[in-house]
């Protein structure tokens, strides 16, 4: 039987690479994105590789759209086997220089974006008695660091509801697994939001100014997008898969700290590899 995708937020980066990476495997995919009039990369390469892939409109934000899409997929392959909850994006700025409404747009996309897909597929999946749910977190998922606390938080929230998810769904035949990239090379950096209404004064500058440096300089030794849909489509394929998996010898290694250190230690390892 042919198996069918749904991955979210492929007009780049992760999301545009797993896409491919999973009609490559011989999935029938679903390429979503907000904003199909960026879809002409994705339909190029699908083309030039006869690939079975179909980009669709879905913003994640927008229930209806969510609907839509979903109730196209069942509608033409009446199945879904596999969901990546990738489409997200980044605030900069500390706690005190964000304001509430921004953080909650920001858990309007990377938290509530997932929930409401979630909540439309796990249906078909427990029909089917089968499926899997691919959350797209972060090594920052997992780790807590200054100069950007709405996204790190929106990224810990979904590793927290990846982990209920576990325990909810698999028995009724629905896996979860959280996908934890370090620094990859996409246009994520580019379309980090700074504060809408940063004080001027903030004390906060010196400090948001050295994170988003730091990061900017690890991107440049970023890990290629092609990695982390090689390791989705690798796990997909694993009889067990573990609940998570890191991507990129950043998230190795920061994670594997954080596992070996007491929590005072840790803190102290990423002031001086970070700041
Ligand atoms: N790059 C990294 O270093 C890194 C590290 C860890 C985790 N991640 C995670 O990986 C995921 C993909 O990011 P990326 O690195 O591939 O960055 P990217 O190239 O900027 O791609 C982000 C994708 O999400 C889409 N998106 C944003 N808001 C959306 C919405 N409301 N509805 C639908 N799509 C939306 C973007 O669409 P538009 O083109 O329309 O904006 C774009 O397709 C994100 O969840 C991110 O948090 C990235």
């Amino acid at each position: 039987m042919e198996k069918v995708a749904l991955v979210t937020g492929c007009s780049s980066g992760i999301g545009l690479e797993t896409a491919l990476g999973l009609a490559r495997d011989g999935y029938f995919t679903y390429a979503s994105m907000r904003n199909t009039s960026k879809s002409s990369k994705i339909e190029q390469a699908a083309k030039k590789e006869n690939l079975t892939l179909k980009v669709i409109q879905l913003d994640v934000d927008d229930k209806d759209s969510i609907k839509n899409a979903v109730s196209q997929i069942v509608k033409e392959k009446n199945r879904l086997d596999v969901l990546v909850n990738n489409a997200g994006y980044g605030i900069f700025g500390c706690l005190e220089d964000i304001s509430v409404e921004e953080l909650k747009e920001q858990f309007e996309t990377n938290f509530f974006g997932a929930v409401r897909l979630i909540h439309e597929v796990a249906p078909i999946m427990r029909n089917q008695k089968a499926g899997t749910i691919v959350n797209v977190s972060s090594v920052a998922g997992r780790i807590g660091f200054p100069g950007s606390p709405a996204y790190i938080s929106s990224k810990f929230a979904l590793e927290g509801l990846s982990e209920c998810m576990r325990y909810e769904m698999a028995p009724f035949g629905i896996n979860t697994i959280i996908i934890e990239p370090g620094v990859i090379k996409t246009n994520f950096l580019d379309s980090m939001r700074m504060p809408k209404s940063p004080r001027p004064d903030s004390p906060y500058k010196e400090l948001t100014d050295k994170v988003v440096g730091g990061i900017k300089m690890m991107a440049q030794m970023g890990t290629p997008p092609k990695e982390v849909a090689d390791t989705i489509v690798r796990v997909l394929k694993e009889k067990n898969p573990l609940p998570r998996y890191p991507v990129g010898n950043d998230a190795a290694m920061f994670l594997e700290a954080k596992k070996m250190k007491t929590d005072i230690e840790f803190e102290n390892y990423l002031k001086k590899e970070l700041f």
